[in-house]
């Protein structure tokens, strides 16, 4: 809707002789006055030497005359100030309706682009930390194929590092074998592993030794890493399920390894690999690097292969196997340096061609209310499990007295609220801010919240419910609440293309809050199903099922499931 306003706005600029770039609209800062705006005129007044008021002038007489407008005014110091018909709103809304992508459009240039996200490590449960970089990802995921996008989704399981040797070497401690290992096992065994690698040298030195042994494929590491893997992918599925997150590929650093031997063939053919205190680096610092980057450690001393070492061969699996435009990684920014290394050794080296835009996504922490990493009461990591089933609980305590759920279906619709809430919650923010969780605020019903959006959406089923016998259909707008709800659902293009520009859902969110918030004042305002007039009736219909369809676009695209009623 903007870019067909603005190209009038442009057509008027340059018939008045003007610069048309100059003819931008956008939606108003003050709603109250006039719906659109456009600034053209203040900011070509020093290009045109003329005085911003004199430009807009002569640009809104041409503006009246478009049948598009409703109101066109001037404002000082040069604003102009539209207004659009409810026939140019109504056209628009009808397009919508009618149309399988809801007026949304396909992208004109089509990218592949491997999503990389969450990647939690093997051996342990998946944690709080793993929350927004798996449902940041899955919504980023969700958003670009809609857009018309190729979208590979990895799972860069870490499964190649110290703690398989850790965690390996303490269950053949504990006289363990393949048959015995269970998730309530390794979420026992990991922390122990961990803890005495700080402490007993001896045992650190084994953990470091078996992690060789599991990467050079011994017969007796393998039997267990594998099991270890199984039975970790299991849990995180579980989990991911609940959250909605899903892959096509899991393929995990162990699968990236086979692309080692060749990694380090081109590393050293372009001579870039030093020899540095017995460990194989590359240097990856510029001259304008301030401080400057540290190598990047391809083989350590101790003849193990390193996180940089698998994410640069995972790289080169990548090209090989899926030839992407582009590889996001979606996992915290504290990781940053890591990424920066990565992307210099496979750039420098031809292993990621030129034009391949390799882009770390570093998300923000989700934080307790101390401002710090969420911890359980205790002070330790918080499973993301348990997290759910708290959330799950007191969802399930808001809604038991609802009289609009049945009894039978209550667990089921406490689950999909917590998910939302939890979910939205997250995604409402930027990916590279940090937020505080607060679970109270996030089931609220009323405020930016996930269990609001569920709110309206229920609203609109039960209208929609009781007049199921009637034919929606857009005929007339009355009052300004019609005229907003119809502005906010005629924004989702943009409000997605910037989602996708910023590589951030949070824009997303934002819109489908908006258009929750225009739909409640519409709600308020106007009868529907009251509603004697058979036309308006029908045209308000029209509205609240566009309005449905939307918001469940929306929802679908932020990964987050609606329930019928609440
Ligand atoms: N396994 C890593 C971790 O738990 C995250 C992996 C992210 N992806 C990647 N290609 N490095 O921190």
């Amino acid at each position: 809707m903007l870019d067909q306003l603005s190209a009038i706005a442009a057509a008027a600029f340059e018939q008045c002789g003007f610069d048309p770039a100059l003819g931008r609209v956008i939606l108003s800062n003050r709603p109250q006055l006039c719906q659109f705006q456009c600034d053209g005129a203040m900011k070509g007044a020093k290009q045109l030497r003329r005085p911003p008021m004199e430009i807009a002038k002569a640009v809104a007489e041409k503006l009246a005359e478009h049948p598009a407008f409703a109101m066109v005014d001037v404002a000082p110091p040069g604003f102009i100030n539209l207004n659009v018909t409810d026939e140019f709103l109504l056209q628009g809304l009808a397009i919508a309706a009618s149309d399988a992508r809801f007026g949304v459009p396909a992208t004109e240039n089509p990218r592949t682009i491997v999503l990389d996200y969450c990647g939690p490590n093997v051996a342990k449960p998946l944690h709080v930390g793993h929350l927004r970089p798996a449902i940041i990802g899955e919504s980023l995921k969700r958003l670009m194929k809609f857009l018309g996008h190729k979208v590979i989704a990895d799972n860069h399981l870490g499964d190649w590092g110290l703690q398989m040797g850790q965690v390996i070497a303490q269950l053949e401690e504990l006289g363990k074998t393949a048959d015995d290992i269970t998730g309530p096992l390794l979420s026992e065994v990991y922390p122990q592993a961990s803890a005495r690698s700080k402490t007993d040298p001896d045992f650190r030195k084994k953990a470091q030794d078996y992690t060789v042994a599991w990467q050079q494929r011994e017969p007796d590491k393998v039997v267990l890493g594998e099991k270890i893997i199984e039975v970790s992918c299991e849990n995180f599925r579980e989990d991911f399920a609940v959250l909605g997150v899903s892959y096509d590929y899991w393929y995990g650093e162990s699968y990236a390894a086979q692309f080692v031997p060749a990694v380090l063939d081109t590393l050293k053919q372009q001579n870039l690999l030093r020899l540095d205190d017995g460990a194989q680096v590359v240097d990856v610092t510029r001259d304008d690097d301030n401080p400057p980057l540290p190598p990047a450690i391809m083989i350590k001393s101790d003849g193990a292969c390193n996180y940089e070492t698998t994410d640069v061969a995972t790289i080169l699996q990548r090209v090989q196997e899926f030839a992407p435009d582009d590889i996001w990684y979606v996992v915290d920014k504290r990781q940053a340096l890591h990424f920066k290394q990565v992307f210099r050794v496979a750039h420098n080296s031809g292993i990621a061609p030129e034009d391949l835009h390799l882009v770390h996504i570093g998300n923000g922490t989700m934080n307790g209310a101390d401002g710090r990493p969420f911890k359980t009461r205790d002070g330790g990591t918080m499973r993301l499990s348990d997290l759910l089933e708290q959330a799950t609980a007191q969802a399930m305590e808001k809604i038991a007295d609802s009289a609009y759920i049945l009894d039978s279906e209550k667990p089921q619709a406490a689950q999909k609220i917590a998910v939302a809430s939890i979910k939205f919650g997250d995604l409402s923010n930027h990916w590279a801010k940090d937020y505080v969780f607060d679970l109270q605020k996030f089931l609220s019903f009323e405020g930016k919240t996930g269990s609001y959006i569920l709110y309206m959406l229920a609203r609109i089923n039960s209208i929609l419910g009781k007049a199921s016998d009637d034919t929606p259909q857009f005929a007339q707008l009355t009052g300004d609440a019609e005229r907003e709800l119809a502005i906010a659902l005629l924004q989702t293009g943009q409000q997605f293309a910037q989602a996708a520009a910023q590589q951030a859902p949070n824009f997303v969110a934002e819109s489908a809050y908006t258009i929750a918030v225009a739909f409640a004042k519409f709600y308020h305002n106007s009868n529907i199903l009251n509603e004697t007039c058979a036309q308006t009736r029908a045209s308000r219909l029209a509205l609240c099922k566009l309005t449905q369809d939307i918001l469940l676009l929306h929802l679908d695209i932020l990964g987050i499931e609606a329930v019928e009623a609440m």
